[in-house]
């Protein structure tokens, strides 16, 4: 399968690497409107078709999927002319800039029953899979509440805030994890370099279930960090993504209250076991994403697609909430903009 990757500069040279790996660099083709970044990708990978328009490589009828790793602002339009090229699309995270672009690329995708898949790297990532695990099986019990941050020193996006750009990331873990996205947000934030956009933010998300979860962005820290907590009332899980000797760690504790056996006797006890740090494959996330996209194509996905556009979608209205209490103050509803394609049997769903 001939497949075009758009854009690269920071992020999609890691794409590339996979997807050459993958399926071999004649089967790919580059589209980067910098002839600079062209000159550097060529000495890398001198085999590989290069193009400045993504609009001259969808002539080409052997391209069959384009993946996308273009700055934010561009993800809708792009998506939208290969989707409407008829070609499968995977888009890197956020879907697109705002709810309706991100309704419009989804509906495209739907309406011609192509693949679009948004590349939420975490969901592929076998820490993260080992957590989906843990969650399934009850062994956190019920979830109470999570926390999530994500900081460090930049990079500033150009044209995102901090919240588009790495809560993507922590909405996307606790949504697949939870499996559920939340009704309310409010969010805490500054503008401090661009005032006109958030390098810091503090966002408050309450999901259907009562669960809350609280979490952290900014491009202004001085330490990196990776960090993302679920309580449950049976176990404690910590992930930790900067820890390779324990990314994933489960603590039996808890608070026992049990009921009183007089009136008025309450004891409260905590319960303090062991910690069980598991084993965890070391196989790249990125490649992970890669492979699931080239099954969904082929229709040979055993699941149903782990970060289709409808999950893209859920992130991106989160995402516009967050962004949206900062700069109204106060709590967000979040609006859910498609209806479930269960109660639409209209709509094709892969
Ligand atoms: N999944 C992840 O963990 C992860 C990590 C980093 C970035 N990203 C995402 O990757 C995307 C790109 O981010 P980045 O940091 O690499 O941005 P970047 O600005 O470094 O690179 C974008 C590249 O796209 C090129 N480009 C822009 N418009 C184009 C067009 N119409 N045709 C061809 N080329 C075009 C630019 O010349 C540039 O080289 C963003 O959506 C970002 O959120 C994802």
């Amino acid at each position: 399968m001939k497949i075009a990757i758009v854009g690269l500069g920071y992020w999609g040279p890691n794409l590339l690497r996979n997807l050459v790996a993958l399926q071999g660099p004649e089967s790919v083709v580059i589209v980067e409107k910098s002839p600079a970044r062209i000159a550097a990708i060529a000495t890398q990978y001198p085999s590989l078709t290069c193009s400045t328009s993504l609009e001259q490589v969808l002539e080409d009828e052997e391209v069959e999927a384009v993946i996308l790793a273009t700055p934010v602002s561009t993800h809708a339009e792009l998506a939208l002319a290969a989707l409407r090229a008829g070609r499968h699309v995977l888009v890197e995270k956020p879907l697109a800039a705002s709810v309706a672009d991100a309704v419009a690329v989804v509906e495209c995708a739907e309406e011609r029953n192509l693949v679009l898949m948004v590349g939420h790297t975490f969901l592929f990532s076998p820490r993260v899979e080992l957590m989906a695990q843990y969650l399934a099986d009850g062994s956190l019990g019920r979830i109470q509440y999570a926390t999530s941050s994500r900081l460090n020193l930049g990079l500033h996006q150009r044209d995102i805030g901090v919240i588009w750009d790495l809560a993507s990331h922590d909405f996307s873990i606790l949504f697949h994890l939870l499996g559920e996205s939340p009704v309310l947000v409010q969010t805490a934030g500054r503008g401090v370099v661009r005032k006109d956009n958030l390098d810091v933010a503090f966002i408050t998300l309450t999901f259907p279930s009562g669960i809350l979860a609280s979490v952290d962005v900014s491009w202004l820290a001085p330490r990196k960090v990776r960090n993302t907590v679920l309580v449950g009332n049976r176990q404690m899980m910590v992930y930790d993504d900067l820890d390779n000797e324990g990314p994933v760690r489960i603590y039996d504790k808890g608070v026992v209250m049990p009921d009183p056996e007089n009136f008025g006797e309450h004891q409260l006890t905590y319960r303090h076991g062991d910690m069980l740090v598991p084993f965890v494959s070391p196989r790249e996330p990125l490649a992970q994403e890669l492979c699931h996209f080239l099954d969904c194509i082929n229709g040979a996905a055993s699941l149903p697609c782990r970060s289709d556009g409808r999950f893209g979608l859920r992130v991106v209205e989160a995402l516009e909430a967050a962004e949206r209490s900062w700069r109204e103050g106060g709590q967000v509803a979040v609006e859910s903009t498609l209806p479930d394609p269960s109660s639409s049997p209209d709509l094709v769903r892969r």
